[in-house]
Parts: C-alpha cells; sequence; structure tokens
C-alpha cells in the first residue's frame, strides 16, 4: 500500500491527523490545480531556476506533455542557468510514460575522434594540472542539443518550433539574474576574460553585475533560433559548427567537424531494482550513478533503518558501509558500456550486495584500504543540474545534465555564445592518481576516441504498486548517488514529505578518501562522538546536492520538493 504522506504540518495526535487527512482529501477539487496542502493535481516542474520551472508549467499547460515540458526546460536553463543548464555538454533522460513504458537516453558527451589515452600527461607522464578542466581540450562533444533532438521526436507533441520559442524569448529580451549568479558571475570575471578575450555576455565590461541585472544573449538567440530552425543540423552543421570548430582552432581543441556531425544520443534500457516493495527506474551506464544507487539500496535493505531513525548513528555506520563498498566497485568496474564490458548483473544482484556487506563490523569501521582495491577514475565536478517534470496525463520525465565545472571550460563560443563543457575531465586522466575530488578509478574508464565519460548523474523515477510514486535526481558530482540515496531512503524509511525529504541534511563517503563528509547539522553530537570512537573520519563540508523531486501522493496529488540550498522552484498547477 501507499504510504501516507504528511507534507506540511507535522501532527502527533492520530484524530488530528485522520482530521487533516480529511481536509486535505477535501481540498482537492476535480480539474483545480492547488489544493490547501501546496499539492498539484495536473503537473508539476522543479528545476535550479524559477524562470525555467515557469517555462515548463507554460508548456504543460499549453496542452505539451512531459518531454515537450522538458526540452523546453532543457533549453531555457542553458539560457537562465549557464553554469550548468547548457547546449554545450551532455546529460541523460529517464522516462516512464503514464502507461508504464520506461526508457532512458543517453546524450553524454564523447571524447573527439581524435582524443587519447595520454592526453593530459606530460612527457614524465603526470597529470597535467587544469589541462582537462579549463579551455578548448577540456570539452567533450556535446550531446545536448541531439538529445533534446531524439527525446521530442520519440515522445513530444507540441511542435519543435513551440518548445524552443521561450529559451529564445528569455535570451533575446533578458532575463533577471539571481543574487547568486552576479556573485558567480562577478568572481568569474577574470577567468572569463582569459579564455573569451573579445568578451563574452557573462562579462560586465562597465561595472560588477549586481542581483536584478538583466542578462541578454544575442548570440545564443541566433543559435537558438538556428536550432528551431534546422533541428539537429542547426547545431552539428552550418554556422554553429563552423564556429565551434575556428574556437577549437584558436585553442587548439580537438573537435572537428565531424566529430560534431558524428554525435549521436543513445537510448538505453533502464536499471531497475526494487527496494522494500518499490520499483526503482534508473539511468544505465555511461552514469555510474543508476547501478550504485541501486547497489546502496540493496545494500542496506535488510537493515532496520526506520526503526533506527533518519542520520542515527547506526543508521550513518551502516549506509557509510555500504557507500564504502558500492564505491569501489565503481571504481573499478564502471565506464562507457559501449567500449567495456560493464558486469552489470553481477552488480546488481541482491545476493552479491548482501554478501558484501556481511564482513562489516558493528564495533569498528572498516579501513577503505581493505575493501577492494581499484584503480584510478577521473574528477567529478559538482555543478550539475537536475530537472523533474510530471504532466496531467502522469507521463514523467528525470533529466540530469551538465557542462561539468560551474559554466564549463569557460570558453563561449564566439559568435555562437553558448559555453562549451569541460567534461574530458570525467575520464581516467591517468588510471592510478586519484583526482583532485579523491575519486579513483582504472582501465574502464581511460580516455578512448569517440568514448563517454563516466559519470554519476542519477535522474530516477521510483514506482510502487506498478504506479508513478517519485521522480528525482541532483547535481553534486560524486555525491549525486548518495544524495539520491537519501532522498529516496527519507520518504520510503522515514516517511518524510517531499520537500522534507530533499531539505534534509545529508552525509557522504566514496570509499577514497576513507572520510565521511557530512553537511552542518545532518548528525547529531551524540551520534558524531559514537561514529568517531568506532574510527569513522568525520569531514564537516558544505551543501552536498541539490535535489529536485517530485511526489505523487496517495490521493493522486504532486508534492514538489525544490531545494533551498539553490535558487530552486517547483511550480504545479
Ligand atoms: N560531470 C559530473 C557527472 O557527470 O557526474
Amino acid at each position: 500500500m501507499q504510504k501516507t504522506i504528511k507534507p506540511l504540518i507535522k501532527i502527533k495526535n492520530s484524530f488530528a491527523s485522520l482530521t487533516l487527512v480529511v481536509l486535505l482529501a477535501g481540498c482537492v477539487t476535480g480539474q483545480l490545480g492547488k489544493n490547501n496542502s501546496g499539492e498539484y493535481k495536473n503537473g508539476m516542474v522543479v528545476s535550479a531556476h524559477p524562470e525555467a520551472s515557469q517555462v515548463g508549467i507554460d508548456i504543460l499547460k499549453k496542452g505539451g506533455n512531459a518531454v515537450d515540458a522538458a526540452v523546453a526546460v532543457q533549453f531555457a536553463l542553458a539560457v537562465v542557468y549557464p553554469n550548468a543548464g547548457n547546449i554545450g555538454g551532455g546529460g541523460f533522460m529517464v522516462y516512464r510514460g503514464a502507461n508504464g513504458e520506461i526508457n532512458a537516453l543517453d546524450f553524454r558527451e564523447k571524447a573527439a575522434a581524435s582524443a587519447s589515452r595520454d592526453m593530459y600527461l606530460d612527457s614524465a607522464g603526470n597529470p597535467i594540472v587544469d589541462k582537462s578542466l579549463y579551455g578548448y581540450l577540456a570539452s567533450g562533444v556535446p550531446g545536448s542539443v541531439d538529445g533534446m533532438v531524439e527525446a521530442h521526436k520519440k515522445y513530444g507533441k507540441l511542435s519543435w518550433a513551440q518548445v524552443l520559442q521561450p529559451a529564445i524569448d528569455l535570451a533575446q529580451n533578458g532575463f533577471k539574474i539571481t543574487k547568486r549568479q552576479a556573485g558567480e558571475l562577478n568572481s568569474l570575471h577574470r577567468k572569463f576574460m582569459e579564455f573569451n578575450p573579445d568578451g563574452t555576455a557573462f562579462v560586465n565590461l562597465e561595472s560588477t553585475w549586481q542581483e536584478n541585472d538583466l542578462l541578454v544573449q544575442k548570440e545564443l538567440t541566433n543559435t537558438l533560433k538556428l536550432i528551431q530552425k534546422k533541428g539537429r543540423a542547426g547545431f552539428y552543421e552550418g554556422a554553429v559548427a563552423d564556429s565551434v570548430v575556428a574556437e577549437m582552432q584558436r585553442g587548439k581543441g580537438l573537435i572537428t567537424k565531424e566529430d560534431l556531425k558524428n554525435y549521436h544520443s543513445a537510448w538505453r534500457k533502464p536499471i531497475t531494482g526494487n527496494y522494500r516493495g518499490y520499483k526503482i527506474i534508473t539511468m544505465p551506464p555511461t552514469s555510474s550513478g543508476g547501478i550504485a544507487l541501486v547497489q546502496l539500496l540493496q545494500s542496506v535493505e535488510k537493515f532496520p533503518l526506520k526503526k533506527w531513525g533518519h542520520n542515527a548513528d547506526s543508521t550513518v555506520q551502516v549506509i557509510v558501509e555500504a557507500e564504502r563498498r558500492v564505491y569501489a566497485d565503481r571504481a573499478t568496474h564502471l565506464g562507457d558500456p559501449d567500449f567495456y564490458a560493464v558486469p552489470q548483473q553481477q552488480l546488481l544482484s541482491p545476493d552479491y550486495n548482501q554478501n558484501r556487506m556481511a564482513n562489516f563490523n558493528w564495533a569498528a569501521a572498516t579501513p577503505s584500504s581493505s575493501v577492494l582495491a581499484g584503480e584510478i577514475k577521473g574528477t567529478e565536478h559538482e555543478e550539475t543540474t537536475h530537472f523533474s517534470i510530471v504532466d496531467r496525463d502522469g507521463n514523467a520525465v528525470s533529466i540530469t545534465t551538465t557542462l561539468n565545472g560551474s559554466y564549463g571550460s569557460l570558453v563561449a563560443v564566439k559568435g555562437a555564445g553558448f559555453l562549451l563543457n569541460n567534461e574530458m575531465d570525467d575520464f581516467s586522466v591517468k588510471p592510478g592518481a586519484p583526482n583532485m575530488y579523491g575519486l579513483v578509478g582504472g582501465e574502464a574508464n581511460a580516455i578512448a576516441p569517440n568514448k563517454r565519460m563516466l559519470s554519476s548523474m542519477t535522474p530516477s523515477i521510483v514506482e510502487k504498486d506498478g504506479k508513478l510514486f517519485m521522480v528525482v535526481g541532483t547535481p553534486g558530482g560524486s555525491t549525486i548517488i548518495t544524495s539520491v540515496f537519501q532522498t529516496i531512503i527519507n520518504v520510503i524509511d522515514f516517511d518524510m514529505s517531499m520537500q522534507e525529504a530533499v531539505a534534509a541534511k545529508k552525509f557522504h563517503h566514496q570509499w577514497l578518501p576513507d572520510e565521511v563528509y557530512v553537511e552542518k547539522d545532518a548528525i547529531d553530537s551524540l551520534s558524531t562522538e559514537k561514529l568517531k570512537a568506532k574510527g569513522y573520519k568525520i569531514v564537516p563540508r558544505g551543501a552536498i546536492g541539490r535535489v529536485d523531486a517530485i511526489l505523487k501522493t496517495k490521493w493522486g496529488n504532486y508534492q514538489g520538493g525544490a531545494d533551498p540550498r539553490g535558487d530552486d522552484k517547483a511550480i504545479g498547477w
């Protein structure tokens, strides 16, 4: 049976709870949008920027379905959220139709055909700092435009021109930047000028950026118009492709016209798994996220998390031990499935994951050095973005998309006005050397021509009793997987509403380094002391994740969860 969600008001007394349930049910009026609990009947969009969420909801109101809205939101984010929204990057989509059909689209970037395994090493074989992170060599061949074309072709209802128009309007007329964005653009001024000496729309040459300044993007407007008119060819061929290649030639980058023309996204079979009677539908490789998410859920399923309580010391200990083992597997076994035989069946076996937990010891932390030695993998940055959408028919889309670092490679294509990704840094630059985030990996994720770099992005959808239950995902580099995992168990095990589950403080362990990263106040001081006494190294850190999610309640309404760690916004109708 689907659980009762208690969204906004916590009521301990059961009579009062019953009264609340009756009241909430009474507030729902058939076609109407919102009820008094902030739930909506006809659909919902949750994204990292209020303007993008508004674009999505407007498309739904015009009769578009969840995929129409998703395409419009993806392009809108490329305008209003340029640090991660993009047309110069890539991403993943997990889809669940109202009829139960599930699908996954991999529009992750690819290495250029002339990329090579040691391209970021010096003559002594050491990684050259920043070469895979900034500038022209850092970019993979972008996948987002092809991904949106494919998604729209397969599932879209409105015309391509209609779904592109809101992004064009935002780029042409400008939008008011948030306080957070003003700060980011000001702090990146010098770096933007280094890579774009002729200036870009992101640089304010007269003054510093202030909250509510209008950001107008003329070059991007023209690029979006070409994509609107010509579809895929408007980006991968013609004037935009010429601009990308000219940019590459200016900075000795690798992407050629053939690389662009040859880029194609791939429909893949979603990963599915079960957790306490719920079905998890999530992203297969080239993401590591889906497999790792299901492994984590299987690893903890036998333990009474609910009885122990949210972020209680026993709960944290079991989750950290599961994460340690799953991230060790990730480092060794995961890469682009078109290039490497990922042992998916074994990794997704409940017996395998439960056996992996058999040697964990309640009395003391398992040292990561004693857990499966993996080889080395590449960096993952935290500046990615996720959005979740459900339409009035119940079609659901979960998309996570990225440029990798904040504002990607910081190279804006001259004449075309969009930022290129620095996704090449997600490859294993040198097997054997931990990256700047301490993640390790190996052969599975070594650089090869036309190969996709491993990702942690985990767009996911959860079903209960064959029906839609949750749409969820987040940015956060290596913390993506653990944030999606914690958001799901916050609802399933700890009875939180969607907003509570998203906002709840999180923690993270990734095998190496052998440290537990903890948001402020995520774990109380007594539990922290108990964990420390067992040998867990607790390291405080800033925000973990920026989850945007939707929950379908037992009354058939949609609850949004927009992460308060950012400017994120849930809009329903
Ligand atoms: N660039 C972050 C990720 O793909 O996981």
